[in-house]
């Protein structure tokens, strides 16, 4: 991330009431272990070249040429913003990568288009209405780059000293009359002499000698940039962020830009605005759960959003929701996701399924393709994933094996490409983990190709158990145990 994306997010609990709270940096171990198991970790784009052909493989796909191109014509209609409003579907047999294409459109849009992923099922809340999931689902896909120039100071602190005064309301103790900042650029320093508030602050943000701050001078927010590098240790791997000492005076006017969703102004909003005294703490407290965002919020929202872009002062920036599973969801969602495609500030949308004719949900009799009524169907652009030569699974194997840090000993792949092919992609590539397990309780650093056999022993694949499932649906003519 760029120190001004940075130092953008940074501000905009101060300027905004959005929270933008960064979790906290995972630690090496688990953040490797994700990153291993993530099954769509090797996927890092669609791998087009420039004039949008695909090469048989690229980018971590392999195959599937006509979907991933289509998809690149999707990407480049969603950068030039002709794409709003309407929807993509992916449809294809279970394992064929619909949901590593949708995750590859998210990777070649970049982090500056929102992309909201969920599952149809999510809809089923207890708490909140399914329409309402939806709702928030198309605000989160809405971003809205926000530009203000801001009167600030900025640099690394070199001095910090409180000057303490009697209090005069209680014969105790003293109180903080105003603090003195020095900061240093790499043009010069300045000392300022800032409210006890400001003073509060900075104790807040955790602000010491050698840390790079900046100061709003109308607003007095304080913001901790990071540490400065002429700080920076030698250790290979801290939380600490290290920024280079500003440039230019400390007194300056600055540009920020920031990034947030409308779904993130519609939940800022929506929060109980937690006052100073006991009952507002307890009260929200008690109200950890969701709190509905109504249509009348929204509205409100919208119309400050709207006075921002005609004042040029923000910019929206339409991003795309995409709902994998779509057959879970059910009719009242269907309807509800026509009239939001309708409305006028959408996101692009892309569904995902791997359903062939099936009942749409919440009904007892429509029978449609892929359980999505005809309606919506007729507004999608439909797009079909193949299945996978023996070849390509070959391929996926290797790509995967390759990420996960396995290695394959002589045949494996043949073998793990054939299992493929005769069960599923996903069949194989499932088996490499257990499989090198197996490999290493050998005390072997490489997959053999006995490993995979005795994991086939193990383990059925799809196809298989349901063969072994008798004509009764049961085991053992229709008798379970
Ligand atoms: N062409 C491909 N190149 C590389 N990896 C692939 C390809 N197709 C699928 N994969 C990988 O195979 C696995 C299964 O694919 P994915 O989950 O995308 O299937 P799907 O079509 O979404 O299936 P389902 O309908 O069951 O949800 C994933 O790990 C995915 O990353
Ligand atoms: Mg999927």
């Amino acid at each position: 991330m760029s120190t001004t994306a940075m130092k953008a997010s940074s501000s905009a609990s101060t300027s905004t009431p959005v929270a933008h709270n960064a979790l906290p940096p995972p630690s090496a171990s688990t953040a490797a272990r994700s990153s291993r198991i993530a099954p769509h970790s090797h996927i890092k784009g669609l791998g087009l070249t420039s004039e949008v052909l695909a090469a048989p493989d690229g980018a971590g796909f392999i195959g599937q040429t006509n979907a991933r191109e289509a998809c690149g014509v999707v990407v480049d209609l969603i950068k030039s913003r002709r794409f709003s409003g309407r929807a993509l579907l992916l449809v294809g047999a279970p394992g064929t990568g619909k949901t590593a294409l949708a995750l590859a459109v998210s990777h070649e849009l970049g982090v500056k288009v929102p992309f909201c992923p969920m599952v149809g099922s999510e809809v089923y809340s207890t708490e909140v209405k399914k329409t309402e999931v939806l709702a928030e689902a198309f605000r989160r896909a809405i971003g809205l780059r926000i530009k203000e120039t801001k009167e600030v100071y900025e640099g690394e602190v070199t001095e910090l000293t409180p000057s303490e005064s009697e209090n005069p309301l209680s014969g105790y103790g003293k109180t903080v009359s105003h603090v003195i900042v020095g900061l240093k650029t790499v043009k010069g320093t300045k000392q300022l002499r800032l409210d006890p508030t400001i003073y509060e602050a900075i104790i807040k943000e955790k602000i010491v000698v050698g840390d790079v701050i900046y100061v709003e001078a109308n607003t007095g927010a304080v913001k901790r940039v990071g540490r400065s590098d002429a700080y920076a240790s030698s250790y290979d791997l801290e939380s600490e962020t290290y920024v280079p000492l500003p440039k230019g005076d400390v007194h300056k006017r600055k540009e920020l830009v920031q990034d947030v969703t409308l779904g993130d102004l519609d939940a800022a909003n929506a929060r109980p605005q937690g006052g100073q005294d006991i009952m507002s703490v307890m009260g929200s407290l008690m109200k950890s759960g969701r709190t509905e965002v109504t249509d009348k919020l929204r509205r409100e929202v919208n119309k400050v959003v709207k006075g921002y872009v005609d004042q040029g002062v923000a910019e929206v920036v339409p991003g795309v929701v995409f709902i994998d599973e779509v057959h879970m969801l059910d009719i009242e969602c269907f309807t509800y996701l026509n009239a939001l495609l309708e409305s006028p500030m959408a996101p692009t949308v892309i569904l995902a399924t791997n359903r062939g004719n099936a009942l749409v949900r919440g009904t007892t009799d429509i029978v449609s393709p892929h359980g999505i009524p005809v309606d919506l169907l007729d507004r999608c652009l439909i797009v079909k994933t193949d299945g996978y030569s023996q070849e390509q699974v070959g391929k996926v194997v290797q790509v995967r094996a390759n990420v996960e840090g396995l290695k394959l000993g002589p045949g494996v792949l043949e073998r793990l490409a054939q299992e493929g092919e005769r069960g599923s992609l996903r069949y194989a590539l499932q088996l490499l983990t257990p499989a090198s397990i197996l490999a290493g309780l050998a005390g072997r650093n490489h997959i053999d190709v006995e490993d995979i056999g005795e994991m086939n022993e193990l383990f059925l694949d799809a196809k298989t158990s349901a063969g072994n499932i008798g004509g009764e649906g049961g085991f053992d003519g229709g008798r379970m145990w």
